[in-house]
């Protein structure tokens, strides 16, 4: 990887597609492009219609699409009560599995379910949720993610209020490749990425910024990596 800027903190900045924003007609296709674009890894987005006021897809989509990519997914379960799905999800080949901290009534026993079925954890926080909720259950994790829109649907604006959120999360997280994930998720485009990762961010959620980019999915992730002073893989 390098670094125009030279920054070492950029250098560990890595890139996720949200494939909400895919062609579902050509889900197979916009896969293998995000494989070619030198994406870092797959955001995969449940909605449940209860926790979100939005429905997309399961376990057996993940199923149909993971023999395509070798990139690590990400289920994030907007969701309720998100632990009912750990062992379908871990079945269907998932990496990480994210789920919200108010949507979870035992998040402990959450937490560690997940880690149980062999999956990296994740943590998620709405916009109006403060930061002090994760003290409980830092140490227990893999990555938090930040949420910067109300979840729910894509193409919306990124909440910049957020960003001193990030910034506090990141004041609370071990440095170092061993360190947990700061994930942002939510209107992240070549003009809020730079903030992002000014605010810690080590991991940046992109869904429309990248499948409707004017010039095609590749590009999509290289303005991403441009924006933030990270030319290469
Ligand atoms: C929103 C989802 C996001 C969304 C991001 O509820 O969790 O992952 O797909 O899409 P953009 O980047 O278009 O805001
Ligand atoms: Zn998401």
């Amino acid at each position: 990887m390098t670094s125009e800027s030279g920054d070492p903190q950029k250098h560990q900045v890595r890139i996720a597609a949200s494939i909400l924003a895919a062609d579902f007609s050509q889900l197979g296709r916009d896969i293998r492009s995000l494989n070619d674009g030198g994406c870092d890894e797959i955001h995969f987005d449940v909605m449940d219609g209860t926790f979100v006021p939005n429905i997309t897809f399961g376990a057996p989509v993940l199923e149909s699409i993971r023999p395509l990519t070798s990139l690590p997914v990400d289920i994030h379960m907007m969701v309720q009560e998100p632990g009912r799905f750990v062992d379908d999800f871990a079945r269907a080949g998932a990496d990480y599995f994210t789920v919200h901290v108010e949507a979870c009534t035992h998040l402990h026993a959450t937490v560690q379910a997940i880690k149980a079925a062999g999956m990296k954890v994740g943590v998620a926080l709405n916009p109006g949720t403060p930061v002090s909720v994760m003290d409980e259950i830092l140490p227990d994790i893999d990555r938090v993610l930040v949420m910067t829109v109300n979840p729910g649907f894509g193409g919306q604006q990124f909440i910049t209020g957020q960003l001193a959120k990030i910034a506090a999360i990141a004041d609370r997280l071990p440095r170092g490749a061993d360190g947990v994930d700061l994930a942002v998720d939510g209107g992240v485009k070549a003009d809020t990425a730079p903030g992002c990762v000014e605010a810690g961010a080590s991991l940046l959620i992109s869904g429309t910024g990248i499948f409707n980019h004017p010039d095609g999915v590749i590009s999509g992730i290289s303005s991403l990596r441009e924006a933030i002073g990270v030319t290469e893989a």
